[in-house]
């Protein structure tokens, strides 16, 4: 049994380096500088952040208040969100330095966001208004997100707005929360840059296959929201939510022509996204597999987005590492192909290639425009928006 399992891994590694060989030539990344290095110039600007309480986007925030920018960060959890903020200018008053990118650091804001809530969506949208002003919002990084870990007991139905049909928590929480947040803020998204924060795994999303929903968008406008879910089912779901982020990223980006929208995965981090019930003791698959990378390294990916140019971006997910987009041709289109770029390209491989940005070309039925349509008609009748 060992030596089969044996052979099959040296057979995947073999099938990767071949692979990697064939296309890297024909593959330059989009920087060749360290990923630390290109951040966009943000002195002054209204930067919002969902899910800044925790993983990747906390480095990342301390870096923007560091160069000046004013960031809200949220949480479900306004406590936990202000907790964030109030390390993060203690940590940027001790590193302020006036000759550096800005006069001065900026400030982070803790507020409360529960995206899987139509009524804390409506809230924080209409706080955040006040906050702003007469002010545009500069950049706005659709973030956050979670996966049911396996004592979930959250309930797994919510409600994004009355008298609307019952969705999935991790759908609402990983995409249609964001949907609305953004249909709510859209007239401060002008010549704006909005970043999202996709994956790998959206590689896998069509796998959540059920009766009524093709490559994650549902046939009928109403989403399956089920009472329990296996651990590849929940993976599946994730892939979903992470499919709809690339294609609500480019039917956002059809929409609002003047605005850039950046999409982005951080690879493979160690954050507390396995535990998101945020209960101390709980088990996070994360602690357990040494080859993630840093949480740091992961925020690196969301300051490359808010640099790198439109047309450098467009149309593309941007990874910290090579991935092999010819691999379709052997592994055709479907799961197979999801789990290789999952599991052997960015859980196994990841360290093995030059952490930089490079700009790939998602999932394919993700540019399908007609699909992507479909998904906005139903997130504008889940969400009561338009
Ligand atoms: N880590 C990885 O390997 C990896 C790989 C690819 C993509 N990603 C993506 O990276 C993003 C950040 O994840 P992370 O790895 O940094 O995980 P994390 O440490 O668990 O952070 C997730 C953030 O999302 C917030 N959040 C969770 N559920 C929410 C909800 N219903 N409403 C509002 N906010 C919610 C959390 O805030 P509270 O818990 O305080 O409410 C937290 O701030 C996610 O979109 C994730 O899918 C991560």
């Amino acid at each position: 049994m060992i030596t089969r399992i044996l052979q099959i891994l040296v057979a995947i590694a073999a099938a990767a380096i071949g692979l990697t060989i064939h296309y890297a030539a024909s593959f330059p990344p989009v920087t060749s500088a360290q990923l630390s290095l290109p951040v966009g110039k943000v002195n002054g600007m209204n930067i919002v952040v969902t899910g800044g309480s925790s993983g990747i986007a906390v480095p990342a925030i301390q870096t923007l208040v560091e160069r000046g920018a004013n960031v809200y960060l949220t949480s479900r959890s306004a406590v936990r969100a202000q907790d964030a903020a109030s390390k993060i200018n203690e940590e940027a008053k001790k590193n302020e330095c006036p000759m550096g990118y800005g006069e001065k650091v900026g400030t982070a804001t803790g507020l409360g966001l529960d995206l899987a809530d139509g009524d804390s969506i409506n809230s924080f949208s209409d706080d955040l208004k006040k906050k702003l002003g007469d002010e545009k919002l500069d950049i706005l990084v659709l973030n956050a997100g979670m996966v049911y870990p396996p004592d979930f007991d959250g309930g797994y139905s919510v409600t994004l707005a009355e008298g609307a049909t019952p969705v999935d928590r991790q759908i609402s929480a990983n995409y249609l929360g964001h949907f609305k947040l953004v249909q709510l803020l859209k007239s401060r998204l002008t010549e704006s840059r909005i970043i999202m924060t996709s994956s790998v795994s959206h590689w896998l999303g069509s796998s959540f296959a059920e009766d009524n929903v093709t490559g994650a968008v549902p046939k009928n406008n109403v989403w399956p929201v089920r009472d329990s879910y296996s651990a590849p089912e929940v993976f599946g779901l994730y892939g979903a939510s992470k499919l709809q982020n690339v294609m609500f990223a480019f039917g956002l980006q059809r929409r609002l022509p003047e605005s850039t929208v950046v999409l982005f995965t951080p690879g493979f981090c160690s954050t507390k996204i396995g535990n998101s019930n945020r209960q101390e003791g709980n088990f996070n698959v994360m602690d357990f597999i040494p080859l993630a990378d840093t949480a740091k390294q992961g925020g690196d990916m969301l300051l490359a987005a808010t640099k790198i140019s439109k047309e450098e971006s467009a149309g593309k997910l941007l990874f910290p590492y090579w991935l092999a987009e010819g691999a379709g041709e052997f592994l055709g289109n479907g799961f197979l192909r999801g789990a290789f770029h999952n599991f052997v390209q960015e859980v196994l491989l990841q360290k093995f290639s030059p952490r930089r940005v490079y700009a790939t070309t998602a999932k394919g039925i993700s540019y399908d425009v007609a699909l992507q349509d479909k998904l906005w008609e139903w997130s504008e009748i889940a969400t009561a928006t338009s």
